[in-house]
């Protein structure tokens, strides 16, 4: 009871907070949407511009409890029943959405056969509010999915609703993050631009950096755990694929990809120990991996932090893009 007041006193603290520290900063320079928001990695990116976000949608809860108590405001939920006269005007569109299949008519017909797919809702609200901005942030698969044509037709449909589109992979090891994430970013404009894609970043990671000095014993894995991932990782070598388990140290450059799933049971990155089992690495360490600062409150179990963590993205990255897009347009 004393606890839920506390977390209810706790919320409203952190609310008058974002609002006051909002008309505190009034110098923005363009007003944003944060679509399919997760815990609002790309939204941190865009507001150390200059961004302004005026309506989110995030329909998972947890991750809404996390976007709250970071930025003071619960995002809408489910975007395909949200009407596009319901958003507020904006100049840039920022989505971060899940990939799925277009059926065979895609490219022909662009927008209308795009129809019940998450894109499908992006689509709209770009044809209603013609933003100048869109940003789109998804999985380097979504290059291949389906022989290219997934790319093909979002590549068509924006073109269709009349932007230059700009696309590239980019790797967050290459913007001072130790951790080998492949994304590829979508980008378009209603004006006709020249758009250069930020050049990497000539930083030295080191995974070392981001680890915490003290972690709780329940991180180590249990001796029936490692056991399980050295006997898959020998089955999976023994049919001569090199899937299972890895494995980094304090001087490893960068991990794997974190992906929503590490909650299960960490094999895809794990930390060495000395005269223990291997670790998993912690939410704060995941968030870090992410490039997110230690100021970014993590207020749900391990469980969702992972999800959460693993599904959003490289927030350096973003800043670097974001970067460009003002200058691109002189904001
Ligand atoms: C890849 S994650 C985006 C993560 C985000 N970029 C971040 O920084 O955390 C995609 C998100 O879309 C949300 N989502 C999927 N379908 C949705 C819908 N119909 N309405 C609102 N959110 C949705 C999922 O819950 C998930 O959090």
């Amino acid at each position: 009871m004393f606890q839920e007041i506390e977390i209810k006193t706790k919320r409203i603290q952190d609310q008058l907070f974002c609002e006051s520290f909002k008309s505190e900063t009034k110098n923005y320079k363009f007003k944003f949407i944060d679509l399919f928001a997760g815990i609002g990695g790309i939204r941190m990116g865009f507001e150390e511009y200059g961004g302004e976000c005026v309506f989110s949608s995030e329909w998972d809860k947890h991750a809404q409890t996390t976007y709250q108590i970071n930025f003071g405001e619960i995002p809408y939920g489910d975007i395909t029943k949200i009407n596009a006269e319901e958003i507020p005007n904006f100049d840039f569109l920022l989505a971060g959405f899940p990939c799925q299949p277009f059926s065979q008519a895609g490219l022909k017909k662009g927008f209308e056969d795009t129809r019940g797919t998450l894109f499908f809702e992006i689509a709209r609200i770009v044809e209603y509010h013609k933003p100048s901005v869109l940003f789109l942030e998804n999985v380097r698969n979504l290059a291949s999915h389906d022989n290219g044509k997934t790319l093909q037709v979002i590549k068509k449909t924006l073109e269709d609703l009349g932007y230059n589109v700009f696309f590239k992979i980019l790797n967050a090891k290459d913007f001072g993050v130790p951790q080998n994430r492949a994304r590829i970013y979508i980008i378009g404009f209603k004006d006709k631009v020249e758009f250069k894609f930020p050049s990497e970043l000539k930083i030295d990671t080191k995974l070392g950096n981001i680890l915490e000095n003290k972690v709780a014993d329940k991180y180590t894995l249990s001796d029936k755990l490692w056991a399980g991932h050295q006997r898959r990782k020998a089955e999976h070598k023994s049919k001569g694929n090199g899937f299972g388990y890895s494995i980094f140290d304090r001087d490893s450059k960068y991990t794997s990809t974190i992906s929503a799933r590490y909650y299960k049971d960490g094999s895809e990155i794990l930390i060495k120990q000395k005269n223990l089992n291997p670790r998993k690495i912690t939410p704060r360490e995941a968030a870090r991996l992410q490039g997110f600062p230690d100021t970014f409150k993590i207020g749900v179990s391990d469980t969702q932090a992972y999800k959460q963590f693993g599904n959003s993205v490289s927030v350096p990255v973003i800043k670097a893009l974001a970067k460009q897009i003002i200058k691109t347009l002189n904001l």
